[in-house]
């Protein structure tokens, strides 16, 4: 694809990735992703910020065909996806200086192998000029790595966040046409990688609500002509709100975990409470992982098996003890042949969430009208919790 015209010597160049459906051997991709780079003339210096994963270089290459001379490529964000052809790039245009951060230069170095010498290190408010436009760089720690950053063209009003309110998806679209797609596509991208830093995260959202800016160009998916979307977007997820919702992550063997789940669903949603379960052995976990965003509440259902919970079920617990969500409960059904340690285990692998433990209920066999009681009664502790949430 050819470079596309932002605005006048403004350009986009990258990869639209349509085939791609797992990124960093972790994160489904179910609509693909884009690497975007961004190509700025100045009256005086040319600039191309971020590029693309190494192998998707002859993109690039092909994009850059006219383009004689680069004086600066600036790197925002160390992450491969964006540095890996910064070494293809410094060998194309060997009189070109790498514009980057204290903290990112040497994450560059150990993961590119980059030559010192190329690089020039900027500071959190530093502007480089570029004859009649000017970039002013601005930090944005912890979105999503330390020294992510973000650069803000002032005379046009762009700014190029990076992997900042990004989201994966492959489409022709230069500018968000379809919000809803949008908005389920970046709060995917926000709950897998920004999620676990939302505390930090919520003062670089404050920091660059301040800019008055009329494009956010991200490294991913398409730019936004309506920055104020994106960023309430943002606030939303990072401070807004609990919602009385249950997520369940389960996972049965022989159906008794199973009954239990669906037992369970059935009463929660008899006292008013929503639902969202995930059968993880299916479960596309940035489905999951939107979902754990504002749930008030978590309940793990599973099976015993090798004395402990099965591994799906373990996956799921380090991934939101990773994660990080909001959620203010937690609890754990399941089901045992002739013991173990399932609710210990599990309990033990999420330290970093700030739940309270609701009793669990562990059953042995198939469920009994005791057990089902036990699950009336989880139902019943949940509601009354999110009652006192103000959720109810
Ligand atoms: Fe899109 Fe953190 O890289």
């Amino acid at each position: 694809m050819k470079p596309r015209k932002i605005k006048d010597k403004i350009y986009w160049m990258g990869f639209i990735d349509w085939d791609n459906r797992l990124f960093d051997s972790l994160i489904p991709l179910p609509d693909g992703t884009s690497y975007n780079a961004f190509l700025i003339e100045g009256s005086e210096k040319t600039v191309l910020i971020d590029t693309v994963e190494s192998n998707l270089f002859f993109e690039l290459e092909n994009q850059l065909e006219n383009v004689p001379h680069l004086d600066y490529v600036i790197s925002l964000h160390a992450e491969q996806d964006h540095s890996g052809s910064l070494p293809h790039i410094l060998s194309r245009y060997p009189d070109a200086k790498l514009i980057t951060n204290s903290k990112a230069k040497p994450l560059l170095m150990d993961l590119l192998h980059l030559s010192e010498s190329s690089i020039i290190t900027v500071k959190d408010g530093e502007t480089l000029s570029l004859g009649d436009k000017t970039l002013e760089f601005i930090f944005t720690p912890w979105a999503h790595w330390p020294e992510t950053m973000v650069a803000y063209l002032k005379e046009d009003k762009i700014l190029f966040s990076c992997d900042f309110f990004g989201s994966h998806i492959a489409t022709t679209d230069l500018y968000v046409t379809d919000e809803a797609q949008v908005y389920e596509a970046a709060k995917r991208y926000y709950a897998e990688i920004m999620m676990p830093f939302k505390n930090i995260i919520k003062k670089d959202i404050e920091k660059i609500a301040a800019y008055d800016i009329d494009i956010i160009a991200p490294s991913h998916g398409p730019l936004y002509p309506n920055p104020s979307f994106i960023i309430d977007a943002y606030r939303e997820w990072v401070s807004g709100p609990l919602k009385n919702t249950v997520v369940i992550p389960y996972v049965s063997m022989h159906g008794s975990t199973k009954s239990l789940v669906d037992y369970f669903v059935a009463a929660l949603v008899e006292r008013g409470v929503n639902v969202q379960q995930f059968n993880l052995p299916v479960t596309d976990i940035g489905k999951l992982a939107i979902y754990l965003v504002d749930a008030a509440t978590i309940v793990i259902g599973t099976p015993t098996v090798l004395a402990g919970p099965h591994p799906d079920a373990v996956y799921a617990a380090y991934l939101a003890n990773a994660l990080q969500p909001k959620a203010k409960n937690l609890s754990i059904i399941g089901s045992y042949g002739w013991g173990g340690k399932t609710v210990e285990i599990l309990a033990g692998l999420i330290p970093n969430l700030k739940v309270e433990i609701i009793d669990p209920v562990l059953i042995k066999g198939l469920p009994t009208e005791t057990d089902f009681k036990a699950i009336e009664n989880l139902a019943d502790a949940i509601a009354l919790k999110h009652k006192e949430l103000g959720l109810l």
